[in-house]
């Protein structure tokens, strides 16, 4: 094994490495744990503002257990944390603070290799982009999800069940008290979101590309065997440093086709695709939207979880998880590819198997012969858009309707229920400027509410068209991540009410049926709307955006160089002066 990168830190005589031992040395540690013991830094996404995170701290020290055990040196360290519920305007106007904290913490420390610990939407995708630019050997603990919910003896999952409930009590269907009384029937352990939203599609993901022991994604947060598997990761990770395993290793083209095809195959969230595309950026891979429009087509929809099914988290764990539905999907995959186990993707799930064809069904009885997520183009999106066809309305998928316009969310809630919205069954619904820099963050408004006039004619969804996110937690006939967004002069900008819309998704179109010449002068006569920002965080997040189709990382973050080596040697050296 080479020289490890903490003795730089650590190694020698000489007033530097002096200082360096002197002052770990006021933690209590004594003199052995200098000897040559691989650091493991332990990144650590917990915070109290993070409820789904909150259990992490229990779980950095069974992952400190296995460190030692395997002779290694933790070192658990924190970075913001993204909390879902709580960030104001979005948590995605801060993923990629939270990577940067990752990656130059990672850096600038004397850490030789990582565990990452994520769970809430952004904290995953964050840690990976993080860790993928630093380049260190890596491998992640997700945090797990609640316990299953439960209301009047029926299974009810985060998000989804409360857009439902929502609208009930919008019809008066159901009481403020009973809708209070479901949010303690909800949340009933520690854990993030129980439904295939965006944190349990990206703990899955980070699985299918081979960043997770086989099977950790889907177990309960307080399930015991997470603490197990995070002791197992403490002591796998000392041994990945010592087998110079990389996150690049492991985060390869290959791997991340892989995870597209999960992400197909479970009805993951829309947000995979924008954090797919991140992390692909961090590596300098060039992952396109047409890759993810390529693999939907072939891949089978088999997980039978809500949004696009019926069941939760919990019951996928206990049907075989994610190893059992790569298996069944075996001959889609890159079963070579190397993980952090040392193994390859195929020897990992190899003994998986099915313990419940309901919630995992086979390829002979997929819930829909294509994936959840399908990308869309047109003269409205010419650089793509996407919409998740397993939660929309089957008889929506093809449909043309005159446009209800939105200049912004503020406009559009102003007006949804407004009694004198001109909205029918046919109409389609398009909300402007919630983009990267609409937005500003590009929030999860895309779930624009049914109007009320149509809810009481008993219509549940109708064709929703905006620049913004939505909540993995969602559903409906929803086209979002429209490219480019409107406030920077996209085609969604000049759409006016009346226009007709015309989705068809069977040809992957989203189409503004309005001349090109016409649509040519209205492109003229537009005017940007003012930006958010003069100032700090938000600046920097307004200058350097990138919009959907690319991620929406910052520019100056993505990479064309695999090789990120260099630059933690400049820290290594930094270490010496
Ligand atoms: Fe954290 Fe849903 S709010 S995962």
């Amino acid at each position: 094994m080479k020289k490890l990168r903490s003795q730089y830190w650590f190694e020698g005589v000489n007033p530097h490495v002096f200082t360096n031992r002197s002052w770990m040395a006021a933690q209590g540690f004594s003199r052995d744990v200098f000897d040559g013991r691989p650091v493991i830094g332990i990144c650590n996404s917990w915070s109290e503002l993070n409820n789904c995170n909150a259990h992490f701290r229990q779980l950095a020290e069974a992952v400190k257990r296995g460190v030692w055990a395997a002779g290694g040196f933790p070192l658990e360290f924190p970075v913001i944390s993204l909390g879902e519920v709580f960030m104001r305007p979005t948590t995605m106007l801060y993923r990629n603070l939270m990577a940067m904290d990752v990656e130059e913490s990672i850096r600038a420390y004397p850490i030789d290799g990582v565990v990452l610990m994520g769970g809430c939407d952004k904290t995953t995708p964050a840690q990976l982009m993080g860790a993928a630019s630093a380049g260190l050997p890596a491998i992640m603990i997700p945090g797990g999800p609640m316990l299953r919910g439960y209301y009047k003896n029926e299974v009810i999952g985060s998000g989804t069940d409360v857009w439902k409930f929502e609208d009930m009590r919008r019809m008066n269907q159901l009481s403020d008290e009973a809708f209070t009384e479901i949010e303690s029937c909800l949340s009933r352990s520690a854990g993030h979101c129980m439904v295939m939203g965006t944190a349990s599609t990206m703990t899955s993901l980070a699985e299918a590309l081979g960043m997770t022991l086989p099977g950790s994604a889907s177990i309960p947060a307080v399930d015991t065997r997470r603490y197990a598997g995070a002791q197992d990761s403490g002591k796998r990770i000392v041994e990945m440093v010592k087998e110079e395993l990389n996150i690049g290793q492991v985060i390869t083209r290959q791997a991340l086709e892989n995870a597209i095809t999960v992400n197909m195959a479970i009805g993951g969230s829309t947000n995979a695709v924008i954090h797919l595309l991140a992390i692909a950026g961090r590596l300098g891979i060039g992952l396109s939207l047409d890759d993810f429009d390529r693999i939907s087509r072939t891949t089978p929809l088999l997980v039978n979880v809500k949004p696009s099914g019926k069941y939760v988290m919990e019951d996928f764990f206990y049907a075989g998880g994610i190893p059992a539905v790569m298996q069944e999907i075996r001959d889609l995959l890159h079963t070579d590819v190397l993980t952090v186990t040392g193994r390859s993707i195929g020897e990992n799930i190899s003994k998986a198997e099915i313990y419940n064809d309901e919630v995992i069904r086979r390829r002979n009885n997929p819930l829909h012969p294509e994936g959840g997520t399908v990308v869309l183009k047109g003269n409205i999106a010419p650089d793509g858009a996407v919409i998740k066809q397993t939660a929309a309305s089957p008889h929506l998928l093809k449909h043309t309707g005159r446009a209800i316009v939105f200049a912004d969310r503020d406009d559009m809630l102003r007006r949804i229920d407004d009694p004198e919205l001109p909205v029918t069954a046919n109409s389609v619904l398009v909300m402007k400027n919630c983009g990267p820099i609409g937005g500003p963050g590009m929030p999860e408004w895309a779930h624009i509410p049914i109007p009320k006039k149509l809810l009481e004619q008993g219509i549940h969804d109708v064709v929703r068209i905006s620049d913004a996110r939505m909540s993995g937690t969602s559903f409906g006939t929803i086209v979002l991540h429209m490219a480019p967004e409107a406030a920077i002069g996209g085609p969604l900008a000049i759409v006016e009410e009346g226009d007709q819309v015309t989705l068809d998704v069977e040809n992957r179109s989203i189409r503004l049926e309005v001349p090109e010449e016409e649509i040519k002068e209205r492109l003229k006569k537009w005017q940007a709307p003012p930006r958010h920002y003069t100032r700090g965080y938000g600046k920097i997040f307004q200058d350097n955006i990138l919009q959907a189709d690319k991620g929406c990382d910052f520019g100056v973050l993505r990479s064309d160089e695999k090789d990120t080596v260099q630059t933690n040697d400049i820290a290594a050296a930094y270490a010496l002066k």
